[in-house]
């Protein structure tokens, strides 16, 4: 008879016949970085994230190396906007300098930078309004500047993050033109209109003053169409995919997997941190076990890697007792 008990019996068996694996390798920190020197402030809306001036950013790095982090992916928050965003693409700009002292003095650690435009711009939409409508193709050209500059600084990994049409495209000819052919693309391929993009944008200041941005994010009505955006950026080039945010997409995650033999990567984004951050402080879980559930959770999916504001504390979870 089969008793799928058996199995169940001591920690040294499950621990056997454990299947999936979250692993320190599979995690990517997102950080923030404001203008200035010594600036190490705490962000109200993501309790235990920083923003962190430059300098701090290299200590920062230095901690993450230490704990067996391998990548950050790198916000700007900067202390000017304008129309047409040039502080993203400034060679100046807040990240560029951040991504050329990371390179200087934490070489070996990967450095992703999310290119986008809506830090950058006073109304917050990701790129050029017109009559309140984003318009796509005039956009992508200033979303080509900004990888092309984040490539220049030194980083490993540009990840487009506007949800337009061809940008993986646009990008990826606009690198491989000025000899970037091995700066590799991390597509947001599908990345869902989310309201758990809140605090987000209060950490990056950069809510929308109108509209949303329901005419190029995804509708999370649809799944089918998740497939049809993923095989657009990889036709296009993207070297690594996404699905944004993680937890209740679990479904696209693993049909993405299903499908497409790419290497995987979901954003456990602001809003899902902030739920369990509130739930936690307030008693009614336990913040290390239910985060190690979840981001196993991710892994069951499909996930190969996972970006996460959890990454520290996962990673002294996963070299401590589990
Ligand atoms: C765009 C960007 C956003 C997030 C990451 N990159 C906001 C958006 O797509 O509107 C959200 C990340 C999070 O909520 O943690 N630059
Ligand atoms: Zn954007």
């Amino acid at each position: 008879m089969q008793r799928l008990r058996r199995l169940r019996k001591t920690a040294v068996l499950r621990k056997m016949v454990a299947q999936h694996h979250l692993a320190i390798d599979d995690l990517i920190f997102p950080v923030f970085v404001v203008p200035g020197k010594g600036v190490r402030k705490e962000i109200a809306a993501l309790p235990g994230i920083y923003h962190l001036s430059s300098d701090q950013l290299v200590e920062e790095a230095k901690n993450l190396r230490d704990l067996g982090i391998l990548a950050i992916l790198i916000f700007g928050v900067p202390s000017k906007k304008d129309p047409l965003a040039s502080g993203a693409y400034s060679p100046d700009g807040i990240v560029q300098k951040a991504v050329r002292a990371l390179k200087k003095n934490v070489p070996e650690l990967v450095v992703i930078t999310d290119a986008c435009l809506c830090e950058y711009t006073e109304h917050g939409h990701c790129g050029i309004i017109k009559d309140g409508y984003l318009l796509n193709d005039a956009s992508l050209q200033l979303l080509a500047k900004v990888a092309l500059s984040h490539a220049q600084a030194g980083a490993d990994i540009v990840a487009p993050a506007a949800m337009l049409d061809g940008q993986v495209r646009t990008i990826r000819t606009t690198l491989d033109k000025h000899g970037f052919t091995d700066t590799a693309i991390m597509g947001y391929s599908v990345k869902y209109a989310s309201k758990l993009y809140d605090p987000f944008f209060k950490s990056v200041k950069s809510a929308v003053a109108f509209g949303d941005k329901r005419t190029h994010q995804m509708d999370f009505k649809n799944s089918d169409e998740a497939m049809r955006e993923m095989a657009l950026d990889i036709e296009e080039g993207a070297d690594i995919v996404m699905v944004k945010p993680a937890l209740f997409y679990l479904d696209i995650v693993q049909r993405a997997k299903s499908e497409f033999k790419m290497p995987l990567a979901v954003y456990n984004v602001s809003g899902e941190y902030a739920m369990l951050k509130a739930a936690a402080q307030l008693g009614k879980i336990d913040e290390e076990q239910v985060v190690i559930e979840a981001m196993t959770a991710c892994k069951r999916a499909g996930a190969d890697l996972i970006i996460t504001y959890f990454a520290k504390d996962i990673a002294r979870y996963l070299s401590g007792h589990f």
